[in-house]
């Protein structure tokens, strides 16, 4: 069976193929230890590595490539930000729609350490207000940590304008960049961003086990993990150079390299065009899915920008068995259920059903619409016989 794949927002696939010619080519010619040896294949592997870190910089608007450091994906690069920064007795900021990976680390600080959090919710047509962020700084309030896109339901989040508020009151921004790294244009300077977590493996079109995380040369956070990093090895303290304090351990060089391809197509693509294709795909399911009765649409009209997820359910049949039935009767991948977010079911009410979410990549095709629209409108009709 042929597979329509629209579980972009998880993982994006298929990759481009110089993603998997760039790793092939390292596996084969210089997967050594970067930065364990002085050796050609060591200082190669090396050079790749910062390679990769360039082109993330380029694209994020970041002016030193060596703020950048590598994690496994968004959550690693997500717990260090937050768990590297809060102290005992901070307060932060976040919403309501944040994914599990935002809100288990700060319900654990909160839990552990004391932090205090104040969710945010959006207005009934899920647009945040500035003001709703404004009236929850408190003199402890120690950051603002604000998912670009939901994952959810696509959603964005007002990060210029967020960025701007931060600033004002002096307070250090974090962006969970996981929906739009690739999709929407960032610019850590412009938008005031002290902190940009985001996974290799969705829209910068790496493969999985990478992602990032930028950290403004003028904060300092806490490395959450230490040990060997091949520089200043006769000190029994973690460096303090970047990226080494925050990068221990040998990296996962196959994989940033295919990152550095990947990121390659986003920049020679453009981040525009990229969106651009995605939402008029977007649009399309919506406008298509819009004029089935039983079919419900969750988050902002079609003509709201956002990111390509669209999160709906057909009436009499739960989530997961829409997915399941989508999955093995037409081969076509969704994600059904809680996508790591209660609190954003709890915010569209869809707490006790959950919802099927589609969501689409730059490799999907309009056909891939209608291949979904067409299963959805017979399985419904199979659910009135
Ligand atoms: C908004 C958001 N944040 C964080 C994550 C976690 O990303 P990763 O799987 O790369 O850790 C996801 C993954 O779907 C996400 O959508």
């Amino acid at each position: 069976m042929e597979i329509t794949y629209l579980d972009n927002a998880a993982s994006t696939w298929p990759k481009p193929t110089a993603v998997k010619q760039k790793m092939v080519e390292c596996l084969e010619e210089y997967a050594a230890n970067p930065g364990r040896g002085g050796h050609q294949l060591a200082l190669r592997a090396s050079k790749e590595l910062f390679y990769t870190r360039a082109k993330i910089a380029k694209l994020f608007h970041v002016k030193n490539p060596n703020d950048i450091v590598f994690t496994l994906n968004a959550t690693a690069a997500l717990n260090l930000g937050i768990r590297g920064l809060l102290k005992p007795g901070d307060h932060v900021i976040t919403t309501t729609l944040e994914h599990n990976s935002v809100r288990r680390p700060l319900e654990f600080l909160k839990k552990e350490i004391g932090v205090e959090i104040s969710y945010v919710k959006p207005n009934s047509e899920y647009i945040f207000e500035l003001e709703s962020f404004r009236k929850e700084f408190r003199f402890n309030t120690a950051l603002v940590v604000v998912s670009h896109a939901s994952n959810l339901i696509g959603a964005l989040a007002p990060v210029e304008e967020i960025g701007r508020l931060c600033k004002e009151k002096g307070v250090p921004f974090m962006v969970d960049a996981s929906q739009s790294a690739g999709v929407f244009p960032i610019d850590v300077e412009k938008m005031n961003i002290q902190l940009l977590a985001f996974p290799g493996h969705k829209g910068l079109y790496g493969p999985q086990g990478t992602g990032g995380l930028y950290i403004h040369p003028e904060l300092e956070i806490s490395p959450i993990m230490v040990g060997g990093t091949g520089s200043h090895s006769e000190a029994i303290e973690q460096p303090l150079t970047r990226p080494d304090r925050y990068e221990s351990g040998t990296q996962n060089t196959v994989g940033i390299v295919g990152l550095g391809a990947g990121v390659d197509f986003v920049l020679q693509t453009g981040v525009d065009q990229i969106r651009e294709k995605e939402f008029s795909l977007t649009y399309e399911l919506m406008s298509r899915l819009e004029q089935l009765e039983g079919v419900t649409l969750y988050g902002q009209s079609k003509e709201v920008e956002r990111a390509a997820v669209v999160a709906f359910s057909i009436d009499g049949l739960d989530a997961s068995e829409a997915a399941f039935i989508l999955d093995h009767e037409y081969g076509i991948a969704v994600r059904s259920g809680y996508h790591c977010t209660p609190l954003g079911h709890e915010t569209i009410g869809t707490l006790d059903q959950g919802v099927v979410r589609a969501s689409f990549g730059y490799f999907n095709k309009m056909d891939d619409v209608k291949v979904l629209v067409k299963a959805i409108q017979e399985i419904m009709e199979k659910l009135k016989q």
